[in-house]
């Protein structure tokens, strides 16, 4: 008999189906209308999806744990219905070579709570040993201007990087560094800091990359999509370039009331309502291919500190799934454009075998009652730093969330330990 079996009402192949999910060590090995198990889960209320990927997280630790630390990061991330995440390289010491590699990776296989890969930055000071960097991560992240942690790759070493093995993941934060120069003045507010960095930074970003890289088989992602001229660069790319956007970027504006307005300042920045809605639809038809949180908290302190001293940088990992299938539920959007930027298309470009409910995959499933809708407040993230720009957002947070067939979260309970996330890179 097999070892698991959830019954419900069950997302797979895009359509919603009532069926059980058989499960043997952790992945799915059966789906079928009945199924006997030695353990049996009816799901009464509610259905059962893929749980989501977060390509890009900033859970700080080493050296800013006062931020953040990975165990709390990626609690939050589970309690998101989040069960794979990649940490992104700005730490201290900055993940760069072997040895910063190595001990972020085991201090994270110790307190991760979610399943984990990691990415090496690609910096100035390592960009001529591709070679030794190539071998910690299929994931490698490049900074074209400075931005929350100062790892930083001048534009004109662009060309290097077609060294890189082709499999290999490049992800960029698209902002140019001379045109960060050029506009760079103290920004007092929201507005004045989104015309410090101008969407015109993003397209010069994205055209020196599609210039030096666009027509080769590498595989490239552009983070953050922050302005439709930056989209507009991106027109005429293969299936090989993908581009994420962020809650942030798709439900803020500056022309918004937003109180407190340094808990909104990031890189790239929050721009005017036609660049936002835009983006909504360019998300929603397709033209953006995946969601990530872009998760930066800072503490409270500093986001509270006058908006020029204030870090830039949003957390989200924890709100993304629940804001995204609120508003999909109320807009009677088609679940499966959700689902397909939140856990398929991350899966295939991190290369995790997780992402959908099929034969063979993890079993990485969250559970949503669509009619629990409730008002975001500060009490509901397990962030450190105890707040979420999201305050005030409805949402839809998942009832259960299971990782590789375990329960994990129980409402507000979480059944599992820290140290239960494993690692799913390879070192070579
Ligand atoms: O606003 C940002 N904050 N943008 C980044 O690129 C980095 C991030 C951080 O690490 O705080
Ligand atoms: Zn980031």
């Amino acid at each position: 008999m097999i070892e698991k079996v959830i019954e419900g009402k069950v997302y797979t192949r895009g359509k919603i189906l009532e069926c059980c999910v058989g499960i043997e060590r952790g992945r799915i090995v059966s789906l079928k209308r009945i199924l006997d198990g030695e353990e049996k889960i009816k799901i009464r209320r509610g259905i059962i999806l893929p749980a989501g990927i977060d390509i890009h997280v900033h859970f700080r630790e080493p050296g800013y744990e006062y931020k953040e630390d990975f165990s709390t990061g990626s609690l939050s991330a589970l309690y998101g219905g989040i069960t794979c995440i990649a940490d992104m390289p700005n730490t201290n010491p900055p993940t760069l070579d072997t040895i910063s590699f190595k001990e972020k990776l085991s201090m994270a296989k110790r307190k991760s709570y979610v399943d984990f890969v990691l990415y090496i930055g690609v910096t100035e000071s390592n960009v001529d040993k591709l070679d030794e960097i190539s071998k910690l991560s299929n994931l490698l992240k490049i900074y074209l201007g400075e931005s929350t942690g100062s790892l930083f790759l001048d534009s004109s070493n662009l060309e290097k990087l077609k060294e890189i093995e082709e499999k290999k993941l490049i992800v960029f934060h698209a902002e140019d560094r001379k045109c960060l120069d050029k506009n760079r003045f103290q920004a007092r507010n929201l507005k004045e800091y989104a015309k410090s960095r101008p969407s015109a930074c993003e397209s010069i970003a994205i055209r020196k990359i599609m210039e030096n890289l666009g027509g080769t088989n590498h595989r490239i992602h552009i983070a953050h999509i922050s302005s439709l001229s930056g989209l507009k660069e991106l027109e005429h790319r293969d299936d090989n370039t993908t581009i994420g956007i962020t809650p942030h970027h798709l439900f803020f504006n500056i022309e918004q009331d937003l109180e407190e307005e340094s808990l909104y300042k990031v890189n790239p920045p929050i721009r005017g309502r036609i660049n936002q809605e835009g983006l909504i639809e360019a998300f929603l038809n397709k033209e953006i291919d995946i969601l990530e949180s872009d998760h930066a908290p800072h503490s409270l302190d500093e986001k509270e500190m006058s908006f020029e001293e204030s870090p830039a940088g949003i957390p989200g990992v924890e709100t993304m799934y629940p804001i995204m299938m609120y508003y999909f539920v109320k807009k009677n959007l088609p679940l499966s454009r959700l689902i397909n930027a939140i856990s398929e298309k991350p899966a295939d470009l991190l290369g995790v075998n997780k992402g959908r409910i099929e034969e063979g995959r993890d079993a990485d499933m969250v559970i949503f009652d669509l009619k629990n809708v409730k008002r975001i407040d500060d009490q509901d993230v397990h962030y450190k730093c105890g707040f979420t720009p999201f305050k005030g957002f409805k949402a839809i947070f998942p009832e259960k969330v299971f990782i590789r067939g375990e329960e994990a979260i129980d409402g507000e309970e979480c059944l599992i330990e820290k140290g239960f996330g494993k690692y799913l890179g390879e070192i070579r």
